[in-house]
């Protein structure tokens, strides 16, 4: 484990934290302008304003986190599902000349015109269907053809954190994917023993109200991993990441076997 990455991680994860807080009481003013004065008395509806806007400003990916999703999203092919595209940060990375169809599912209303515009201005307009509820919503995603080996890819970038009961919600994922079907994954991930886990336990307590439900202590490589068999299960650090930092990540990909 390196020094550096370890400051580096704490360091980025208090300016997060610092700037959830902060954003606060821009969350309840929003809600209140919005014409919905009665949520601000709803924890989750005030979680779900504060993401939103920290994410519009924080989420923006700097040039290291580029070169990572584009490393994860340049390999999805066919029929796929783009778990919490978000604003869309992420869309352009998307090879259109390998996609039949691109299924982003968004439960957070509230990003779909920025996601509508990034998708657009991608070029995915009449290939990218945004679907507004959560992956774990199997009826709805049924009424888009959305079912058991239906799907090609499933692009999991920064999103399992937040799903509710991940287990079970991978699980589902991995009956969705077509047996030979690939999950591309690009996730923070619980911490390995020492400072950082420290930090991330006690940042827990607070974080997923901040952040819409983000956790940060998930065990996401172990639900991937056991949630059915894989052909091939390779998930890694990416280079300079030891797996003990604050905010630290796993990528890779697994093949469903055939
Ligand atoms: C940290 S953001 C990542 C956005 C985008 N993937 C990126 O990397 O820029 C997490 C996203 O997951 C979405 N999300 C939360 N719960 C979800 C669920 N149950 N199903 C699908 N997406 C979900 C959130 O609304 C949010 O857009």
């Amino acid at each position: 484990m390196t020094v550096f990455s370890q400051a580096r991680s704490l360091f980025f994860g208090s300016v997060f934290l610092t700037a959830g807080f902060a954003s606060l009481p821009f969350a309840v003013l929003s809600l209140i302008l919005k014409g919905r004065p009665f949520d601000i008395f709803s924890k989750s509806k005030i979680s779900s304003a504060n993401f939103t806007i920290l994410w519009s400003i924080v989420g923006k990916p700097s040039a290291a986190d580029e070169k990572l999703t584009n490393k994860t999203i340049s390999q999805a092919y066919g029929v796929y599902l783009d778990l919490g595209p978000g604003t869309g940060f992420t869309v352009h990375h998307f090879d259109k000349s390998k996609t039949t169809k691109i299924f982003g599912i968004e439960p957070n209303k509230a990003f779909h015109p920025a996601l509508q515009k990034a998708i657009d201005a991608a070029g995915l307009t009449d290939i990218y269907t945004i679907v507004g509820t959560g992956v774990e919503d199997s009826e709805t995603l049924k009424t888009f053809g959305i079912e058991e080996g239906s799907i090609d890819t499933i692009v999991a970038c920064k999103v399992l954190c937040s799903v509710p009961e991940p287990k079970a919600t991978i699980e589902h994922l991995y009956k969705i994917l077509a047996p030979g079907g690939q999950f591309l994954v690009l996730e923070h991930v619980k911490a390995k023993w020492g400072i950082g886990a420290l930090a991330q336990a006690l940042a827990n307590k607070i974080w997923p109200f901040l952040m819409a439900g983000c956790n940060l202590c998930r065990p996401t490589e172990a639900y991937l991993y056991g949630a059915g068999e894989w052909e091939v299960k390779d998930l890694q650090h990416p280079e300079g990441v030891s797996g003990h930092e604050f905010i630290t990540f796993t990528q890779g990909r697994l093949i469903k076997a055939k």
